[in-house]
């Protein structure tokens, strides 16, 4: 089996391998026994808690306090054993030591783009509650500039939806409400609010946007993510990953790291 995954890394590796081999990277590099650690989600996430899971269940981790950011994750720490917290929790307090997440696209100031999987408030919540936050990503999503070609959402009170629409096209931007797969009308968050999905045509200032969106009455958030400096763990087909260094990592270089 093990010989097996050492080939295929030779190979190259498809994009599950990528993100499940960056992930377990990132576990391994920053979290320890003992810490608060907020989880994302996504099919990128998912793989950092499957691997604190099993670390937990080899007995190489404990006294894991997880805050989980959808439903989906929630059900994740469940199948894996990772004991389960909400940030209201007494043993959370409000504030946590680290969040690993996903992301839909990676700028080179590490600056995001998530929402994807329309689960960006409580994403943005729990990461802005860690004290530290590393983001995990396959090649794929590493850009020169955000919400050019995904979309950067914003989450909004069903009431405002032709107000915000109308205001985010007022700024040059073009919005689309987000429709449900197997489900009649549009996607429907785990907090009873609908997602725009907000496109640039021209390169756009995410940190001013970050702010400014969420100025827009019945706007609730919005996917850009700013505010902190994230450890970026990029993960490419050859089995290398490159690590961005947050700002406190007090470094700007790029660190490498090829195939074990
Ligand atoms: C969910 C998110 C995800 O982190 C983002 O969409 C990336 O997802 P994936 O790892 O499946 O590509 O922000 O709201």
């Amino acid at each position: 089996m093990e010989r097996k995954s050492m080939e295929r890394k030779g190979e190259g590796m498809d994009k599950n391998e990528i993100k499940a081999a960056t992930c377990a990277k990132a576990v391994e590099d920053l979290v320890k026994s003992g810490m608060k650690v907020g989880l994302g989600t996504g099919s990128t996430a998912i793989h950092a808690v499957r691997e604190i899971g099993l670390l937990i269940g080899a007995g190489k981790l404990t006294d894991i306090f997880a805050v989980p950011t959808s439903f989906q994750t929630l059900m994740a720490c469940e199948t894996w054993g990772i004991p389960l917290y909400t940030l209201n929790s007494k043993e959370i307090n409000g504030a946590l030591d680290l969040t690993i997440d996903g992301a839909d696209e990676v700028d080179p100031n590490n600056y995001c783009v998530k929402g994807g999987g329309g689960a960006l408030l409580l994403e943005k919540i729990v990461a802005y509650a860690s004290a530290a936050y590393a983001i995990v990503a396959d090649e794929s999503k590493a850009v020169d500039h955000l919400a050019l070609r995904f979309p950067a959402p914003l989450e909004i009170v069903p009431e405002a939806r032709v107000s915000v629409i109308q205001a985010v096209e007022a700024i040059g931007a073009s919005a689309v409400l987000r429709e449900a797969v197997r489900k009649a009308g549009p996607v429907i968050t785990e907090h009873g609010n609908l997602l725009l999905d907000i496109t640039f045509r021209s390169p756009v200032d995410p940190a001013l946007l970050e702010r400014e969106l969420n100025q827009i009455p019945g706007g609730v958030e919005n996917g850009f993510f700013t505010r902190l400096s994230p450890r970026v763990f990029i993960g490419r087909a050859d089995g290398t990953v490159e690590v961005r260094p947050a700002a406190s990592d007090g470094s700007i270089s790029v660190m490498r790291s090829g195939p074990k």
